[in-house]
Formats: structure tokens, sequence, C-alpha cells
């Protein structure tokens, strides 16, 4: 089947610097990097490399056309990806001691139109599966028209806003967030994630691995054991996978097994969408 994401397109600019740059100092950079990157473009290409065809919903600006090819590079439909304003980005400022200061740029990622949600679902079908993010604006527009259109609704809490989480979860079908995320929601809401009325949410533990909560079971799923170098997109390949795996007919714990899998072999790469690995890769590293 297919998997619709409305989700961030960025671009990410890594820079190295020998400290972090202060007020009215200019430095200079030893080196450059530039990779996709973005919540959504991320779970966009992992979903992708898991097997499964994705079409990307979001906007880019004229200066887009680099971040698209990346996405087009991984197999993703980027048909309902318009142009708006200029291309979000991070500026990633990265210090000798590995230390970073991050400026995050949201630009065309705020600005994607209803139009282009609704004709990319217009050919959705009953039982696909539609994902979003909080990196982008009509999230909750956006997933009750997949929701009316029978497709089944996962909600990657990040980052997160209890505000965006209250809004979307009437048409949530499963929810993925991290460990201090679920900490902020059980604050903000009040109630514990079994409260939630949700038929699945998955916390995601770090190296510690992640917790599958169903109606009032909860069932924990250790993590594979691995050095890890950079914990950049681990979340997002884990939700990429899981929603892949889910696609292609397995049952919820066999897609966090391999969802889990895939975000163990992450850690082990330093970059965001441009080293998710496939599903090749992710099967050979855990067999
Ligand atoms: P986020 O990046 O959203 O904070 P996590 O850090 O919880 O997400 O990572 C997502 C998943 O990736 C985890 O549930 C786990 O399966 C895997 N993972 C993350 N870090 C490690 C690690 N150090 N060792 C093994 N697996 C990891
Ligand atoms: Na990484």
């Amino acid at each position: 089947m297919t998997v619709y994401n409305l989700g961030s397109i960025n671009i990410d600019n890594v820079y190295r610097v020998p400290h972090l740059p202060g007020p009215g100092e200019t430095l200079a950079s030893s080196d450059v990097t530039k990779g996709l990157g973005g919540k959504g473009a991320n779970m966009s290409v992992a979903v992708q490399r898991a097997g499964s065809p994705c079409v990307h919903i979001g906007s880019v600006g004229e200066d887009g056309d680099w971040a698209l090819d990346r996405l087009r590079a991984s197999g993703v439909d980027t048909d309902h990806v318009h142009i708006s304003q200029p291309t979000g980005h991070a500026i990633i400022n990265v210090d000798d001691a590995g230390e970073n200061a991050i400026v995050l740029y949201p630009g065309a990622n705020r600005h994607v139109s209803m139009g282009s949600v609704q004709a990319a679902l217009a050919e959705a079908k009953p039982g696909e599966l539609f994902v979003t993010q909080n990196e982008t604006n009509g999230q909750v527009e956006a997933a009750q028209l997949a929701k009316s259109k029978g497709l089944k609704v996962i909600y990657a809490a990040a980052p997160f806003s209890a505000e965006a989480v209250e809004a979307i979860l009437p048409v949530t079908d499963m929810l993925v967030l991290n460990e201090v995320e679920a900490q902020q929601l059980t604050e903000a809401l009040g109630k514990s994630l079994t409260e939630l009325g949700l038929k699945d949410v998955i916390v995601t533990l770090g190296a510690k691995g992640c917790r599958w909560i169903s109606g009032t079971e909860s069932r924990e799923f250790p993590a594979q054991k691995v050095t890890p170098v950079d914990t950049t997109g681990a979340g997002d390949t884990f939700t990429g996978y899981l929603i892949a795996g889910l696609d292609q007919g397995m049952s919820v714990d066999a897609a966090i097994e391999l969802a889990g899998k895939a975000g163990a072999v992450m850690v082990t790469r330093l970059g965001a969408a441009d080293v998710i690995p496939t599903k090749a890769e992710v099967d050979t590293a855990f067999p």
C-alpha cells in the first residue's frame, strides 16, 4: 500500500567550529557539510528504505530542488510538495568538544497548503497509513481528512507541544513519542498514557528500547546492543520502519522489533536522512 506523510523538509548545514561563537563574534568554520533533514523527510526516507512506497506532503522554496532530489533519490514521491517560502533549514555549529548550537528556520514547512494535502489524499484508500509530526502547519486538518477517508493516523509527537497532541488525539490511532515527550504529555494532561483512549502508544526509550502500551497492557522491548556514534534521526528511523512494517502487514510487535533494529543501526551512523539504513542493511546487521 502507500504511506502518506505530511512532514517537514530541512536542509541541515553543519559547520565545524573551534568553539561556539559568542555575541558579536565572527568565526571561521573549518568544514561544512550539507545533509537532508527534518523529521518529515527523515520518516519518508525511512519508510521508503524499509520497502514501502511513501508520498511526501509538504513545502519547500525555490531553493528546494536539492532537498527534493535527495528525497527522490530514495524513491520518495514528491509530487505533492509545493513551492512557498524559502526551504526550511538548520545552521548547526559543532565545536571541537562535540557541543552544538542550532538555528532552525522553519520556512516553507509552516506554509503547507491544504490543497496539496487534498490532492495527495485524493487517491488514498481505506486502510492505508497517514503519518505526521509537529514541524509543519495543517497537521490536524490533514489528519482529519485522512481519518475521514478511512486511513489509519499515526502521530509522532515531536517536537513536543501539549496543545498539538491534544488537538490531534481525537483522530489519532497510534501515538509515537520518546520518554521525555511522554513525561511532558502525562504532566500536561494530568492523565497516564493508558488513559488517553488510544489503541496503541509507543514510547521510545533510547538505549533502553521501547514500551508498547495497548489499552491497559504494557510491554517492553529491549534495544539492540550497539556503540552509538550519533543519535540524530534514531527516533525518525524507528517510526518510519514501524510504519513500513505495519504497511507490509506485520503485527505491531513484529513492526516494533524491526523498528528497534533500524533505530539501532541509525545510531551507529553520523548524519540524518542520507544515512538511514535500507532494509537489507538492517537485516544484515541483526539477522
Ligand atoms: P528520539 O530520537 O526520538 O529521542 P530514541 O532515542 O528513543 O528516539 O530512539 C528511538 C529508538 O531507536 C529506540 O526506541 C531504540 O529502539 C533505538 N535506539 C536509540 N538509541 C539507541 C542505542 N543507544 N542503542 C540501541 N538502540 C537505540
Ligand atoms: Na545517526
